[in-house]
């Protein structure tokens, strides 16, 4: 039967909560945005590496063709969960260090005069790197979002488009206000006035299966301490495109292997091997949800994200549910709980309240939020917010259970 037809069954939370150590520490957890928790599959594959074989990859030696194996395991198994080719994903240590390097490895794209366009909404790992791009004679264009609905509009994208843009650079999904952006017709259209795309992915990857072809983006950032792995991050570039690219590694590093030779180093060892992690974990939720095996891992990504996505809708809806009685509460972004719609994160301001003043009353009662910008530091001007106030975040996952969102309101109430 095709996939298409398959009945996908519900997210069995306490299957997919004891993976997770940390959720037994007794608070509801609600800053998942920042860094989500790793499942043990992901803790026993970095202990594992720096026991066994905690050497530098290769050699004839045992330790050295293990470590090697691990690290082309990760290569090849990250780039499989997100449809890309092997040699198209460059692992480094955060977004932001990646951005920069790409900054910089993109040079041979751009000539005085050229435009790139970032938005205000991004965080600001994905904006920074390319402004500063100015010195070299670029012009800078700023997607801004509409004020009222915190959203990016294409119709305002397409008034900034001309000959001369190279560039775009916008978030799949916010950080803060958690509506995803529909990232295939904002790349066609950029596609359309010559120019490429530069996704920021680190806030729609926890939530939804990424299909960097699908989209046809050509470039994609992902952060995988986000994603329930340890702290690393990736960039997707397209192959011709990594090949144009100003080489960032070792003179010697060659077209044979076009996303090392765009990376400034390799990223640590034992994170690395820890990915393939990730991957065991999502194995787990699809053999204890599905009784067929899909064709690929990738398929199986798919599956395994769709219960994710439908639990999600689901935690939203009550939460949103709840906001909505709350007079004094403006929701920044969308009042919609659909997961084609949004990511579970949410961000609100509470009328005649600092949002400083919430997450200490929620610590009483165990529950962990944050209030702040979120390094989406430039959404801050439009809100009308000052910067090191910002908003309150709330922010869910797959492993939250409706528990824990009742937690949450339970404890808001006391304070709304
Ligand atoms: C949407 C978004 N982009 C980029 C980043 C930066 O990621 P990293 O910490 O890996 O540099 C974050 C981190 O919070 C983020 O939320």
């Amino acid at each position: 039967m095709p996939t298409s037809d398959r009945v996908t069954p519900e997210l069995d939370v306490n299957f997919v909560r004891s993976f997770f150590p940390n959720l037994n520490d007794g608070w509801a957890f609600f800053e998942n945005a920042g860094g989500s928790y790793v499942p043990k599959t992901v803790i026993e594959r970095v202990t594992a590496y720096m026991t066994e074989m905690q050497v530098q990859p290769g050699g004839v030696f045992e330790s050295g063709r293990r470590a090697a194996e691990k690290r082309d395991e990760a290569q090849r198994l990250v780039a499989e969960m997100i449809n890309a080719d092997e040699g198209e994903v460059i692992i480094g240590p955060s977004t932001t260090t990646n951005v920069y390097v790409m900054s910089h490895a993109l040079a041979p794209f751009f000539e005085a005069g050229d435009e790139i366009i970032v938005t205000n909404l991004d965080h600001e790992a994905n904006s920074g790197a390319w402004r500063r791009l100015e010195r070299t004679g670029v012009t800078v264009k700023e997607w801004r979002v509409n004020p009222d609905s915190v959203e990016l509009e294409i119709g305002d994208l397409d008034a900034l488009l001309g000959e001369r843009t190279r560039l775009v650079c916008f978030p799949h999904c916010s950080n803060v206000a958690g509506g995803i952006n529909d990232v295939a017709a904002i790349t066609a259209r950029a596609h359309a006035a010559g120019a490429m795309v530069f996704v920021d992915g680190v806030a729609y990857a926890p939530h939804r299966a990424v299909d960097v072809k699908t989209l046809d983006v050509d470039f994609y950032a992902m952060s995988f301490y986000k994603v329930y792995g340890p702290h690393l991050a990736m960039v997707y570039g397209k192959r011709d495109l990594l090949l144009r690219c100003e080489p960032q590694n070792h003179f010697f590093i060659g077209e044979d292997r076009p996303a090392l030779r765009v990376n400034a180093g390799y990223p640590p060892h034992e994170s690395t091997a820890a990915l393939p992690g990730i991957v065991d974990y999502f194995e787990a939720v699809h053999s204890h949800h599905f009784d067929e095996p899909e064709n690929s891992l990738n398929q199986r990504i798919k599956r395994v994200f769709s219960l994710f996505a439908a639990h999600e809708e689901k935690i939203s809806a009550r939460f949103l549910d709840f906001l909505a009685t709350k007079p004094g509460v403006r929701l920044i972004g969308r009042n919609n709980p659909r997961a084609a719609s949004r990511a579970p994160t949410f961000s609100f301001l509470v009328e005649g309240m600092k949002s400083a003043e919430l997450p200490p009353l929620a610590a009483k009662n165990q529950v962990a939020i944050k209030n702040g910008n979120f390094y989406a530091y430039r959404l801050m001007e439009p809100l009308g917010l000052d910067p090191a106030d910002g908003v309150v975040r709330t922010s869910m996952v797959h492993y939250t259970a409706m528990e824990d969102v009742d937690r949450l309101i339970a404890a808001l109430d006391e304070i709304l």
